[in-house]
């Protein structure tokens, strides 16, 4: 080794914090696919928001990734159930996510962001488009933007949640979703040093959902990379029902109707929400389908939902106001199903579902009367392309940080009522997600030693300046 380079790594090893990280991923085609590896990113998700949207309270400095304490103890939860992705819907990009990001990360879990919310000024506003498409509603979702971008764990953002909610918002609502979506990716496109997908999350309105889906995923003027068309497709869906057959259950659900809906799609597709409780306690029967033939054009779903809200039923495990939770039968029925996924199927890259193209914009794509087919996208308010071009003001920006306690300190007690013992997060490799089964996966041929070793992303920080190497090789700390 040459004395320089000696030198130069001496100084880094000095400055750098190593922060493990998991692996970007991006959208190729249909599919969501590890940026490095490019094995295919099932997700295997749940809803994520504490005390649900009314729990939010901006100003509060509380917000679902807020505070290490509870996130620890719930991605030591998800990492058991064999999560990959949590959604969360309101966030305050004031405050400071590092710890509990830098938790999920450590555990191989990755984030679908919200970037809006129920507060004044922070989403679209049906009856008053024009008006709520505002600078300071762009300044709110950039704001969002800022503060997950730093992140390696941050999967997507979704630019709308449900806001064409009846067969009349599919009449006025969809071309101010592309002009969001256009500006939130020249956004990123200017201001992220990656790329991050952006998508929608609908309603299952059926009448209007071929339509929605077709509107948001094409081009316009058939230009490639058109910033307005979705990355992304969610749809929330409640229609199956179990415990019925699987296999009478997939007719009755609907489930057989998404494949001539969705068969076709040029960007991935997922359940944004899914887990119907008209029978408890669920069995989620669906999930085998769902991660099975259903691959070939969907890309798994998010449970709703983490968290049981007070009486709604759709909750996995009970937290109580002393600081104890409990796991619900609801946990260990989909713990069961999510174990019996063959995980090395589903990271396998499916090339034929990636190269269907992107079909251009065209009023021929809609086929509802009532459902809107212009392309002529609302300009961006008065003002805020500086935003874009400059930046906003003052953005609060997260980043990774090591995190140091792995043992959870609150107490948890299984379905069954007994306490869990040496509850912790088993903080993973480099390269690796969450799956199920209490196995990890790794993508990279990386060789064990007796020692850590990994091949991966270090943050390396030298004097102030803040710059990112890629390291191929092994250091043994
Ligand atoms: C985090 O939550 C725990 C458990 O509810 C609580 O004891 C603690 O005070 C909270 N920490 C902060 C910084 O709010
Ligand atoms: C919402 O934005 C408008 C301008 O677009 C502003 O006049 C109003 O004060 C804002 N409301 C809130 C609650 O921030
Ligand atoms: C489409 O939506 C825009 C914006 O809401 C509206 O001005 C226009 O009239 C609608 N066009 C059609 C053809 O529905
Ligand atoms: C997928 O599986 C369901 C339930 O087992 C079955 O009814 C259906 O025909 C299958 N669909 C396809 C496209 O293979
Ligand atoms: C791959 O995608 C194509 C096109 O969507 C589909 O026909 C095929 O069944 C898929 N194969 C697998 C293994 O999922
Ligand atoms: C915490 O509260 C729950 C719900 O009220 C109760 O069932 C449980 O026994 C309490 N646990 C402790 C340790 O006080």
């Amino acid at each position: 080794m040459s004395r320089t380079f000696s030198l130069i790594l001496a100084i880094l090893l000095l400055y750098a914090t190593f922060v493990s990280a998991v692996q970007n991923v991006k959208v190729q085609g249909a599919d969501f696919v590890n940026s490095v590896t490019s094995n295919r990113l099932q997700i295997i998700g749940v809803a994520y928001q504490p005390g649900g949207s009314a729990g939010f309270q901006e100003g509060s400095g509380i917000d679902p990734l807020s505070n290490g304490t509870l996130c620890l103890r719930d991605a030591a939860l998800m990492q058991q159930l064999g999560v990959n992705t949590i959604r969360i819907y309101n966030l305050d990009p004031k405050i400071n996510h590092d710890l509990c990001v830098s938790i999920f990360n450590a555990v191989g879990i990755y984030m679908l962001i919200d970037v809006n919310s129920p507060l004044p000024n922070q989403s679209l506003d049906p009856g008053n488009l024009e008006g709520s498409y505002s600078s300071d509603y762009l300044n709110h979702i950039f704001s969002v933007v800022e503060a997950f971008k730093g992140y390696p764990n941050t999967l997507g953002f979704f630019g709308g949640n449900e806001n064409m909610n009846t067969v009349g918002t599919g009449g006025t609502v969809p071309p101010y979703l592309r002009a969001v979506t256009r500006d939130l990716k020249n956004y990123i496109a200017k201001n992220s040093p990656r790329t991050i997908p952006v998508g929608y999350s609908a309603a299952d309105v059926a009448e209007i959902l071929t339509d929605s889906w077709a509107y948001l995923s094409c081009n316009i003027n058939g230009q490639a990379n058109d910033p307005s068309r979705s990355d992304f497709f969610g749809l929330n869906s409640y229609t199956w029902c179990g415990p019925t057959s699987p296999t009478a259950n997939y007719q009755a659900s609907g489930y057989d109707t998404l494949l001539s809906t969705f068969g076709d799609t040029s960007i991935p597709v997922f359940f944004s929400e899914y887990g119907c409780n008209k029978v408890e306690p669920r069995v989620f029967d669906e999930v085998p389908v769902l991660y099975g033939n259903m691959t070939s054009f969907m890309s798994g779903g998010l449970v709703y939902e983490y968290y049981e809200e007070t009486s709604n039923n759709f909750g996995l495990v009970s937290f109580y106001s002393n600081d104890t939770a409990q796991l619900l039968i609801d946990y260990d029925n989909l713990q069961k199903q999510f174990n019996t996924l063959n995980i090395k199927a589903l990271q396998s890259m499916n090339s034929s579902a990636t190269s269907i193209q992107s079909p251009k914009c065209s009023t021929s794509l809609i086929s509802s009367s009532g459902f809107n087919n212009s392309f002529n996208l609302p300009s961006i308010p008065s003002g805020a392309q500086t935003l874009i071009d400059h930046g906003i003001s003052n953005p609060n920006q997260g980043k990774l940080v090591t995190v140091t306690d792995t043992a959870v300190t609150l107490p948890v007690y299984s379905s069954g009522g007994t306490l869990l013992k040496n509850l912790a997060i088993k903080p993973l490799p480099n390269d690796e997600s969450n799956t199920p089964g209490g196995t990890s996966t790794s993508s990279g041929a990386s060789p064990s030693t007796s020692k850590k070793g990994a091949a991966g992303r270090i943050e390396v920080s030298l004097g102030g300046a803040v710059g990112t190497a890629f390291i191929m090789g092994y250091f043994f700390l």
